[in-house]
């Protein structure tokens, strides 16, 4: 397995794969690698010849007096973790090789789909991530590039900026990857102190009764997110952001869960932002 930082690198070692006719899967990811990530990369190594991993804090998808600086990074283990789910190679760039100097071009998607939910509290993050995740599309030409569900805004936003802008590969979604108790797996995590830690798990709860509610019937997207947010409400130290029923293609607010419907949530534990959701469809 090898680590480059180098775009030029990752461009030669791809077209050295297509010379041989293998094809590529592309991981994108900011690093601090852990089981939700691992399940990316093994998902790519299944159903492609090489996998890329990109490991990048991408700083214009971070606002002012967010975590930039403070965010996890430990780039000897999480080439360990990526080789053993199974990819060859990890780009692990500076920021000035990624951004030149006085770059200015972006990729900024309009709409609803990315000024609502996340959008709202953090108003130039999707920006921040179509650029990148265009400029990785560009560099590692990958066939197949893997996305969690946990980040379901942001699945839906490449998917419209791949339809878009025409970029030739499949993306795909995988599934949401908890610890034991239910919490969602992030790098962010480890932010969280012990009380915050178990505090921490009204999210997940808060989306089983919300999947429980619809699956008994309850198809009123306020009594589902009413009942979510009372729920979290009852956690002394969580702090709602959003709880909002949205269609999970388009991200436009639904106030009956009707087609496929992403009941998504943002809550504060301490000062630590931690995202989950579920989908339903019928
Ligand atoms: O989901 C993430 O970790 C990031 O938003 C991504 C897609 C790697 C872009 O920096």
């Amino acid at each position: 397995m090898k680590i480059v930082t180098s775009k030029d690198e990752v461009r030669q070692q791809v077209r050295e794969w297509r010379r041989q006719g293998l094809s590529v899967g592309l991981v994108p990811t900011m690093g601090f690698l852990h089981e939700g990530h691992q399940s990316l990369i093994e998902r790519a190594a299944a159903e492609n010849d090489r996998v890329v991993v990109s490991d990048f804090v991408n700083p214009t998808q971070f606002g002012a007096g967010e975590d930039l600086a403070s965010y996890p990074r430990d780039i000897e283990r999480d080439a360990r973790l990526a080789q053993q789910a199974g990819a060859q190679l990890i780009f692990h760039p500076p920021a000035e090789e990624m951004y030149v100097p006085g770059a200015s071009t972006f990729v900024d998607m309009q709409g609803d789909i990315t000024a609502e939910l996340c959008g709202r509290t953090r108003p130039t993050h999707f920006r921040g991530v179509c650029t990148i995740v265009a400029k990785l599309f560009n560099i590692a030409m990958p066939d197949r590039a893997y996305f969690g569900q946990k980040d379901a805004q942001q699945l839906a936003v490449i998917r419209k900026m791949v339809r878009e802008l025409d970029f030739d590969l499949e993306i795909v979604a995988c599934p949401i990857v908890r610890e034991a108790d239910g919490l969602a797996k992030s790098s962010r995590n480890t932010y969280l102190n012990a009380a915050e830690r178990k505090a921490a798990l009204v999210l997940s709860r808060a989306v089983e009764l919300g999947s429980r509610l619809a699956a008994g019937g309850e198809r009123d997207a306020d009594k589902i997110t009413a009942a979510m947010r009372a729920l979290i409400e009852e956690e002394p130290l969580a702090r709602i952001d959003y709880v909002k029923a949205v269609d999970a293609d388009t991200i436009q607010p639904l106030s009956r869960l009707q087609g496929r419907s992403l009941v998504a949530l943002a809550v504060y534990i301490g000062d630590t932002r931690l995202i989950d959701n579920f989908i339903f469809e019928e």
